[in-house]
C-alpha cells in the first residue's frame, strides 16, 4: 500500500455501532462457500470482502471496518441497509404469518398491487408477483406474446435482463449466456449510448438511427410483427448507458406499429433512483405497456412485480398460472413499507440532489484524470466509464478493478459494469447524504490518481 492510499481520507460520522462479530474467521467462510457452495458465483475484490453487518449507507465487515455501499447490494438496497421502518415491518409479518399463497385471501398483497398502481400512469394498475426480475422478465415476455399473438421480441445490445431462460435471451452481453441458451425469437436492436455507438452525429441523431435499426431488424429477422420491445431505460449491468431523450419514444412507435407491446424493465431505475421521476421510462416521455420490477422494490427482500393494464394481465387467465412465494405477506410487508419511506424520507428527491451534486463532482474528476473517458447516468444511477485512451477509447479493465481497490481501501464500495468490465456503477442506497457524496468523490479523486498517476 502506498503512502497516499494509507493515509485515510475522514469519512462522515456514523452513528451505529456494529455488535461485535463472534461467527466464524473470514478464511473459513471463504473455504466451506469454496468446497460446498455454487463454483461459478463470484467476489469482486482480490481478498473477498466478508459484510456481517449494515446500517442504512454503511457496510461493516467482520473486523468493525465501516465502509460507504456505492452499490448498495446490487441496486437493491433502496431505502437502505436494514432500515427501520422496514426491518420492523418484516419482523412484525413474519412473526404473525410467514407463508399463505395465493389461494387464500391475505389483505397485503391487494394493498400493494394498489399502492403500486398509484405510483403508476393511468392505465398500468393491475400487478403480478413473482421472486425476481428473471422472472418477471420472463412472465413479461410471456404474456406480450399471449396478447399479440407474435412471438418475436426485440431487446437492445448490452442490456441485462436476468439469468432465467427467456431473460438471458434477452440479455446481450456474451459475458452472460452460457451456450445452453436457445435464442427463441429474440432479436437485439443496436444500443443508442452515443458514447460507443457506430453511428454518428448529435445523441439525439444517433438515437433516430438506433431507433431505425429496430425497424430494419424487423423487416429481416421476423414475420413483420412482433410480439413486444423490452429494454431498460437506463441499462445497470451495461455501464448505465442509454440513449438521447428521444431515442425510447421514436422506439416505442416503431415497436407499436409493428404490433408490439413496450416493456420497461425497471429493476435497476425504478423507484426514485434517477431522481427527477419515480420512474426510469418517465425521463423519456413514454408509457410503456408493462413495467417490471425487482431489487429496490424489497429493500433486499426476493421480491419481484410485473405491472400492466387489465386487457393485457387476463391473457394469462386462459390457463392456471400460479407462484408460490408470489404475493408472499413477507415480501409484501417488505414492499409495502419500501414505498412509505420512499415517500416519508423524499429519497427521490434526495437522489436527484444529491445525485446531481455527485455527477458535477465526476465531471469535474473528468477534466484532472485521463482514465475517465465517461460520466453519465442520471440522479443515483451513474456510470463512469475508464478508458486508456480519449481517442481509442480502449477499455480499462484492470485499472477499473484497481480503483475499486483502491476505494475499497479507503472505505467505499464502488460496483463495476459494461461489457468490458471498465465502467464503475455509482447507485448507492438512496439515503446517502451531500457529505457522502463528497467523501466518495475524495475518494475517488485518490484511486484514479493512484492508478493513473
Ligand atoms: C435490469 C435488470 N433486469 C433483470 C435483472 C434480473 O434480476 P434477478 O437477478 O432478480 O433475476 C437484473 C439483475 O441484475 C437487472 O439488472
Amino acid at each position: 500500500m502506498t503512502t497516499s492510499t494509507s493515509t485515510r481520507l475522514t469519512m462522515p460520522p456514523c452513528p451505529h455501532v456494529p455488535r461485535p462479530y463472534t461467527g466464524p474467521a473470514r478464511s473459513e467462510v471463504l473455504a466451506t462457500r469454496r468446497q460446498y457452495a455454487n463454483p461459478a458465483i463470484f467476489t469482486i475484490y482480490k481478498e473477498p470482502l466478508m459484510l456481517v453487518e449494515g446500517h442504512l449507507q454503511w457496510l461493516f465487515d467482520e473486523t468493525g471496518k465501516r465502509y460507504l455501499d456505492l452499490l448498495a447490494g446490487i441496486v437493491t438496497v433502496s431505502c437502505g441497509h436494514a432500515h427501520p421502518k422496514v426491518t420492523k415491518r418484516v419482523q412484525e409479518q413474519a412473526a404473525t404469518l410467514a407463508h399463505a399463497t395465493t389461494i387464500y385471501l391475505h389483505p397485503l398483497m391487494g394493498e400493494f398491487a394498489k399502492r403500486l398502481a398509484a405510483r403508476m400512469p393511468p392505465g398500468l394498475d393491475v400487478t403480478y408477483f413473482v421472486n425476481s426480475g428473471s422472472e418477471a422478465n420472463d412472465l413479461a415476455i410471456m404474456m406480450a406474446r399471449l396478447y399479440t399473438g407474435n412471438s418475436d421480441v426485440i431487446a437492445l445490445r448490452n442490456g441485462y435482463h436476468g439469468g432465467s431462460p427467456t431473460a438471458m435471451a434477452l440479455t446481450s452481453h456474451h459475458t452472460w449466456k452460457f451456450p445452453t441458451q436457445v435464442n427463441s425469437g429474440i432479436h437485439h436492436a443496436l444500443c443508442p449510448d452515443p458514447y460507443r455507438s457506430k453511428f454518428t452525429g448529435t445523441p439525439e441523431q444517433i438515437a433516430t438511427q438506433s431507433a431505425e435499426d429496430i425497424r430494419e431488424l424487423i423487416k429481416f429477422s421476423t414475420p413483420g410483427r412482433i410480439a413486444a420491445f423490452l429494454t431498460e431505460p437506463f441499462q445497470g449491468v451495461g455501464g448505465v448507458t442509454h440513449g438521447a431523450p428521444n431515442y425510447l419514444r421514436e422506439a416505442y412507435a416503431i415497436a407499436r406499429e409493428h404490433g408490439g407491446l413496450c416493456i420497461a424493465d425497471e429493476v435497476q431505475s425504478g423507484f426514485g433512483r434517477t431522481g427527477a421521476h419515480y420512474w426510469g421510462f418517465q425521463n423519456w416521455g413514454v408509457v410503456p405497456d408493462i413495467v417490471t420490477m425487482a431489487k429496490g422494490i424489497g429493500n433486499g427482500l426476493p421480491l419481484a412485480a410485473v405491472t400492466t393494464r387489465r386487457d393485457i394481465a387476463e391473457k394469462l387467465t386462459q390457463r392456471i398460472h400460479f407462484n408460490t412465494y408470489g404475493g408472499n405477506p413477507v415480501s409484501m410487508a417488505a414492499g409495502l413499507a419500501v414505498l412509505e419511506v420512499i415517500d416519508e424520507e423524499q429519497l427521490q428527491e434526495n437522489a436527484h440532489i444529491v445525485g446531481g451534486r455527485f455527477k458535477a463532482g465526476l465531471q469535474k474528476l473528468a477534466t484532472r484524470h485521463r482514465l475517465i473517458g465517461d460520466v453519465r447516468g442520471m440522479g443515483l444511477m451513474l456510470g463512469v466509464e475508464l478508458v486508456r485512451d480519449l481517442q481509442t477509447k480502449e477499455p480499462a479493465k484492470e485499472e477499473t478493478l484497481a480503483v475499486m481497490e483502491h476505494a475499497r481501501e479507503l472505505g467505499v464500495l464502488i460496483g463495476k459494469g459494461g461489457l468490458y468490465g471498465n465502467v464503475l456503477r455509482i447507485k448507492p442506497p438512496l439515503c446517502i447524504t451531500a457529505a457522502d457524496v463528497d467523501f466518495a468523490l475524495e475518494v475517488l479523486d485518490r484511486a484514479l490518481a493512484e492508478v493513473a498517476p
